[in-house]
């Protein structure tokens, strides 16, 4: 099977990673890419964002799976321009990937198919703004409707800093604070049968004891230990599952990867956002734990077949991926500085460096975003793999790199209850 990846992040490094190691795919292209990717595919120029390019370019290579990795071009109906012309897509339709694009519509549907989420009011005045706001009371959580990269989302007890991220937004979502340990559970699907993936935790905030601003996730972990027994399915009876079928109910369906941010809350589970595509990091841990071929998976789910489909298997042991950021993260980004010791000569074995931000200038590999590379490194269990992972990460170099040195400390030394 020949397969064409869309995207340039850390997330498409990984998927391509997968791809190029399962023995059914004997092609792997990607677009735009990175020089990361370019180890593992044949890497092509495509505004991403234009629909009828990428159609043309999976046409000219003759591939049979196509896979899009960020939730932009899903947004501008990519997939569908692909499936249009006879081809199978990994990702769903623009009007399903709203469920990502827009956190009214998101809410919407869990209203309907009765999936616990954090109450909400949608806002367009600042009176409006300010009643939710004192309605709900801190901590503030304020959200710009529409897409952000995980950074338009401010939690604060500020009411004047709530108010004022609520005025900068066209469209803001008002909501309650979820409290507990939070979760971000994937599935893929193709509409009807829907495979949960592993458990995965991800790192919002720039600074180690989650300190500082939001960021698009500066590292993940792969399973969860303290993980309650049945969350799995509990997710998938009364999250998963009921999501996709309320989407197929409208007409609207949800075929690709559905992934539900969650928080183990005082009150059971709830739902703090939905996306419509892989996360990142938290791709990278899990692609390093799969057991089963990437490629069937994703083709099966982009044809409907997943009922008669394997569901995914996974090694044992842990995986975790520690991301390396450029000087300025999140608030800018500097490009330019040149990165050394990613060979993997130089790092233990099972890691592996997973490109997001980088780009190849007079033969240097420099920095050329926020999130520079993730290293993802599987071990024996957390301890393992977070030792392999930071000795990786010691023996990459760049003026101004930011990384937390805490990524699933409190999970391997058993502190987080739920
Ligand atoms: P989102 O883009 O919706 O995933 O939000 C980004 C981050 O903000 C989440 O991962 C949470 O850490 C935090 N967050 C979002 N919504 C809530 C909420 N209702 N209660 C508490 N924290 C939240
Ligand atoms: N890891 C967060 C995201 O992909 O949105």
């Amino acid at each position: 099977m020949k397969t064409l990846v869309i995207g340039t992040g850390g997330r498409e490094h990984a998927l391509a990673l997968a791809l190029s190691r399962d023995p059914s795919v004997t092609e792997v292209h990607a677009a735009p890419g990175n020089p990361g990717i370019a180890d593992v595919a044949t890497l092509h120029p495509v505004d991403q964002l234009n629909p009828v390019e990428v159609a043309d370019l999976a046409e000219r290579l003759g591939v049979d799976l196509v896979v899009v990795g960020p939730e932009a071009p899903l947004v501008a109906g990519v997939a569908d321009a692909v499936r249009e012309r006879g081809i199978s897509c990994f990702g769903p339709s623009a009007e399903a990937a709203q469920l990502e694009g827009s956190k009214a519509f998101a809410k919407d549907v869990m209203a309907a198919a009765e999936v616990p989420t954090a109450l909400a009011y949608v806002c367009s005045t600042q009176a409006e703004i300010e009643e939710a706001l004192d309605a709900f009371g801190a901590p503030y959580v304020v959200k710009d409707d529409g897409l952000a990269a995980g950074k338009g989302v401010v939690v604060t007890d500020d009411r004047a800093e709530a108010l004022a991220h609520a005025l900068q937004c066209d469209r803001v979502v008002i909501e309650e604070f979820l409290d507990g340990p939070e979760v971000s559970l994937f599935a893929i699907t193709d509409g009807s049968t829907v495979f949960p993936l592993q458990p995965a935790q991800d790192f919002k905030r720039i600074f180690n004891d989650d300190e500082g601003p939001n960021t698009g996730g500066m590292g993940a972990y792969t399973p969860l230990p303290w993980a309650p027994e049945g969350l799995v399915e509990e997710v998938l009876e009364r999250v998963l599952q009921p999501t996709v079928d309320e989407l197929a109910r409208r007409g609207t369906i949800f075929s690709g990867l559905l992934y539900a941010g969650l928080a183990l809350t005082k009150r059971g589970v709830k739902v703090i956002e939905f996306n419509a595509r892989f996360g990142d990091p938290e791709t990278q841990p899990l692609m390093a734990l799969l057991d089963s071929p990437l490629g069937v998976l994703l083709k099966a789910a982009a044809d409907g077949e997943l009922h008669v489909t394997e569901p995914p298997r996974w090694k044992s042991g842990s995986a975790l991926a520690v991301v390396m950021a450029s000087a300025g993260y999140p608030e800018s980004s500097r490009n330019g500085d040149v990165i050394l010791g990613t060979d993997a000569a130089q790092r233990p074995a099972e890691c592996d460096v997973i490109h997001a931000g980088t780009a190849l200038v007079d033969g240097n590999l420099v920095t050329a975003g926020g999130r520079v590379l993730a290293v993802t490194a599987v071990g024996k269990d957390l301890d393992d793999a977070r030792a392999k992972a930071y000795a990786g990460v010691g023996a990459i170099e760049f003026d101004g790199a930011q990384f937390r040195t805490d990524i699933a400390a409190k999970a391997a030394a058993g502190e987080i209850k739920v």
